[in-house]
């Protein structure tokens, strides 16, 4: 079916290559990793043929260009989410090494037996797991905020499930399977003033929305490179300046030390103290990339075509016979999840590919949501910048194809 006009609309497909080589293509899984403009994949072909070299560690001009593009990346990333210094960025592998070491380090530093975390239904399994492996460590307890029927998390759901135990609240600042936006920017002061820290998972969040971690004063802020057009092998942990400077290391190794003597050893300040052994260089430098050229485009805009192209999208997918959509709550952003009645989601999605277009299926590493919602699994159509009407269209036809082939 033919989906409404939308005015003047953005471009970016032209920005990237693969999108290029492959016109056919409808990508829609940019939540599992987006593609990658030219601009990250020339900046990290520079950084590989121009200058490369390890980092913080040679003397020679090669390792002091590759230190400061590295550095200068810390810096832009800094910006890029409103963080109060550099020194408050320490690079992980991805979000999900970024919980881990927040729960191994400040969780097992400063969190005992008896006190608690607070989570939710929406969280991806890598805001479950690190705080089932530290439940199951020393016995802290783990508090679920329920959802509403929408795929909602409101502040009032998570103060229900608050206790004066509650150390910390750790939750999405966007679902990865529905899409749906709790109220972070009510639940933070919330969760703070009942002396809880807070961590915001903003691995699809900052894709979409200007993030500005000082105004919501969270705690911990954690995402990752390559769902933001940068590499994969890249992520980021933001947390507060006292925070990182009282938690103890996470891995020991080379790059994190003062002085290591087989008696004792001293540790770098922070964000070095987080960053044993050599990082991933250049895909810091990627990422660097990526936030710069974010920041070339009007990101308001581009996340209000988005918005459009969502909406299109579900007026359009409701016109598919016997298809639910799950998390239809007014506050969400570019994820449309559904079932189609009778038919596996594994089969859409095989069927889908066969008409060029690429969908994510599966439990999206959120199997106590699904639990939740009562289906094992979605089809999940995930928006990037580079998608546009016709991408939307190409989903329609294709899950008009899936109801012919599957009756
Ligand atoms: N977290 C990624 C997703 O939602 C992998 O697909």
């Amino acid at each position: 079916m033919a989906l409404m006009n939308t005015a003047a609309p953005l471009s970016y497909r032209q920005d990237f290559p693969l999108l290029v080589n492959q016109p056919q293509l409808s990508y829609l899984d940019s939540a599992a990793s987006a593609q990658k403009p030219q601009a990250v994949l020339a900046a990290m072909e520079e950084a590989h043929t121009q200058y490369y070299a390890n980092i913080h560690r040679g003397l020679y001009e090669l390792s002091a260009k590759s230190t400061s593009a590295y550095e200068a990346a810390r810096t832009k990333i800094a910006r890029f989410i409103g963080a109060p210094s550099p020194d408050t960025i320490v690079f992980t592998r991805n979000a999900t090494e970024a919980i881990n070491l927040v729960a191994s380090s400040w969780a097992g530093a400063f969190l005992q037996k008896g006190d608690a975390v607070l989570i939710s239904e929406l969280e991806h399994h890598a805001n479950i797991v690190p705080w089932q492996i530290l439940r199951d460590k020393i016995g802290i307890e783990l508090q679920i905020a329920r959802i509403e029927e929408d795929g909602s998390l409101t502040a009032t759901a998570v103060a229900n499930a608050m206790t004066d135990r509650t150390k910390l609240v750790a939750l999405t600042h966007m679902s990865n399977a529905l899409g749906t936006l709790p109220e972070v920017e009510k639940i933070i002061p919330l969760a703070q003033q009942a002396g809880a820290k807070v961590l915001i998972d903003g691995s699809q969040a900052v894709v979409h929305q200007s993030v500005d971690v000082q105004a919501l004063d969270a705690d911990f802020y954690v995402f990752t490179g390559h769902k933001l057009y940068g590499p994969s092998g890249i992520g980021v942990l933001y947390a507060k300046a006292d925070l990182l400077a009282a938690m103890p290391p996470y891995q020991g190794g080379g790059e994190m030390i003062k002085e290591v003597t087989f008696a004792n050893t001293t540790y770098a300040d922070a964000p070095a103290k987080f960053e044993a052994g050599t990082p991933n260089i250049v895909g810091a430098i990627g990422l660097g990339a990526a936030v710069d050229y974010l920041a070339t485009l009007d990101r308001p805009a581009v996340y209000a075509q988005e918005q459009a192209l969502l909406s299109q999208l579900t007026t359009a997918l409701q016109t598919v016979p016997d298809l639910t959509l799950y998390g239809t709550a007014t506050a969400k952003a570019s994820i449309a999840s559904f079932t189609l009645a009778g038919i596996s989601a594994q089969d859409i999605g095989i069927i889908l590919d066969q008409c060029h277009v690429a969908v994510r299926v599966g439990h999206h590493c959120a199997q106590p949501l699904m639990q939740r919602l009562g289906t094992p699994a979605t089809v999940r159509a995930s928006l990037g910048i580079y998608n546009n009407q016709a991408d939307m269209e190409a989903l329609i036809q294709g899950l008009h194809t899936v109801r012919k082939l599957c009756g």
